[in-house]
């Protein structure tokens, strides 16, 4: 690469006052926050222009196989190339051989080149190509060709050529390397917001050995799973579990939670976006879904997202691909999704809240997550369970306490259960835990309750508010009715 630096240079001094205007324009590209495709676009743009050729195309080569695939491909005309076979492979062979950037003339007449269907149809008279060196291997090469018999392909647009194809390299090298880092980070901090590593799914009754089955037998199809149930009832440990069993395991998995997130950012978010897609769109971002390329995507609280993005997320599920925000391409990506809400998402497409069709996509392999009151034989268990957890230790439960625990309606199920035995460990003097050590805020008022409907309604909506200091999102979501009602309800009271 020196030699031929060193020999070309004073030609360097020769190029063309639109070639340096050129290569000024692209270092200002590379300056810019940028994807590999914007860049590789870029890139064809200027030699396209510069060479004034009338196609061009950049594919990448892959070494081990020895194949070829197109990356980005432009006629003059803009419109897009799909079909390699357009193009002079004779050219890609060689220029993957020697390395350096290429220039025929008279291609029809080269009995080497000439043998190639493409260049007869397309009677191609003068072809170029520029190897995209990295690593000291060619990663990809620029081809652009032409028709007409214009000397217009010179030795001096190889030197430009070479010397844009060093800078594209570098460029491309830092691009990659950066979005490898990005895609890294995102997955990181995605695990890290989705807390809790997969804990063992316990519970030995019937209903649960039921669910263990079914999750075993759907985590080894790539079909998309409904997972419903109350709060609490581990919806999400279940959506991982079958992640870490099926054969996406060592691919990522990522989680978006769709509840009360403004719907733009939901999409950007999801979809990711171009460049100057909207104010704030600097660069070019990947979305989620597409970073959990081959892995798995769990859409939480999946009801609750807007009309406008559930039509795209029934394209998502239909042909598995994705538009970017401001972009046009279409990207396919191979992701397997499993979606949960606690909310009757069959009764909500009923009644015209949520697309119709867009639920059976999602259903088709429904899990219903027990509630904890429906298979109190697993309390006991579950309780020495969180016990050890969170006491580092075994500390014995009286029989006291487990009734007490058994008989309660754990409306909050599982992390409602946590939290009650997180406070019997503190509580207790770390020898045995007993009935007192066990606190059911809300049992004795509401078990025993001895008052009307009414009465009951405003007595669980006033708990309820108290338990969420007052934030009538939360206390709507955890009644399961609309934040309107609580409204109506509190303006009812005070007019009383
Ligand atoms: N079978 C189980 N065994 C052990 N721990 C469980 C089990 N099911 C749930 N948990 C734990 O209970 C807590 C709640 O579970 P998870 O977050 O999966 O529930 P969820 O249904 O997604 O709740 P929400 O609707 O509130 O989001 C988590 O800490 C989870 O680890
Ligand atoms: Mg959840």
């Amino acid at each position: 690469m020196n030699n031929f630096y060193a020999e070309n240079i004073n030609h360097i001094k020769n190029l063309s006052k639109e070639e340096f205007e050129a290569l000024f324009e692209f270092t200002q590209v590379l300056n810019s926050p940028n994807q590999q495709e914007s860049l590789i676009e870029n890139a064809i743009d200027v030699v396209i222009n510069v060479i004034n050729a009338e196609r061009g195309l950049f594919v990448k080569y892959d070494e081990s196989t020895n194949n070829f695939s197109i990356i980005s491909a432009r006629k003059i005309s803009n419109e897009s190339i799909t079909d390699l076979n357009q193009f002079s492979s004779g050219i890609l062979q060689k220029v993957i051989r020697e390395k350096r950037p290429l220039l025929y003339h008279d291609v029809m007449g080269d009995p080497n080149l000439s043998q190639f269907e493409s260049v007869q149809i397309h009677r191609i008279k003068s072809v170029i190509g520029v190897p995209i060196i990295r690593d000291r291997k060619v990663w990809g090469v620029i081809v652009a060709d032409s028709t007409l018999d214009r000397r217009e392909f010179t030795e001096e647009n190889l030197i430009f050529l070479n010397f844009f194809s060093n800078l594209v390299a570098l460029a491309l090298d830092r691009i990659i390397k950066l979005e490898e880092l990005e895609k890294e980070n995102r997955i990181l901090i995605n695990k890290l917001q989705s807390t809790e590593e997969i804990p063992e799914m316990i519970g030995n009754s019937p209903v649960m050995r039921n669910l263990a089955q079914l999750i075993h037998k759907v985590a080894l199809t790539d079909a998309t799973v409904l997972i419903t149930g109350e709060s609490g009832t581990g919806k999400e440990i279940a959506a991982k579990a079958i992640h870490q069993l099926s054969r996406r395991k060592e691919k990522p998995f990522l989680a978006q939670f769709c509840g009360s997130i403004p719907d733009s950012l939901l999409e950007s978010e999801l979809f990711g976006y171009k460049k100057g897609a909207f104010t704030g769109a600097n660069s070019d971002k990947q979305g989620l879904l597409e970073a959990a390329d081959g892995g798995t995507f769990f859409l939480d609280e999946i009801a609750d997202i807007s009309s406008a993005l559930q039509a795209k997320l029934l394209r998502v599920l239909e042909n598995m691909e994705i538009i970017r925000l401001g972009d046009t391409k279409v990207k396919r990506i191979d992701v397997r999704i499993i979606a949960a809400t606690n909310k009757d998402l069959h009764a909500l497409s009923k009644d015209g809240n949520f697309r119709e069709d867009l639920f059976y996509r999602l259903n088709v392999f429904p899990i219903k997550m027990p509630p904890l009151r429906e298979r109190r034989e697993d309390i006991p268990l579950l309780a020495s369970h969180f016990v050890k957890k969170l006491a580092q230790k075994e500390i014995p439960i009286d029989s006291s306490a487990a009734k007490k625990l058994e008989g309660y309606y754990w409306p909050g199920n599982i992390r409602q259960l946590i939290n009650v035995i997180q406070r019997a460990v503190i509580i207790c003097d770390s020898n045995k835990i007993y009935a007192d050590h066990i606190i059911l805020e809300d049992s004795k008022d509401l078990i025993d309750f001895k008052g009307t409907l009414g009465e009951f309604e405003v007595l669980l909506l006033k708990k309820r508010l108290e338990e969420f200091n007052g934030n009538r999102t939360l206390t709507a979501k955890s009644l399961d009715v609309s934040v309107r009602w609580i409204q109506l309800k509190l303006k009812e009271l005070n007019e009383q």
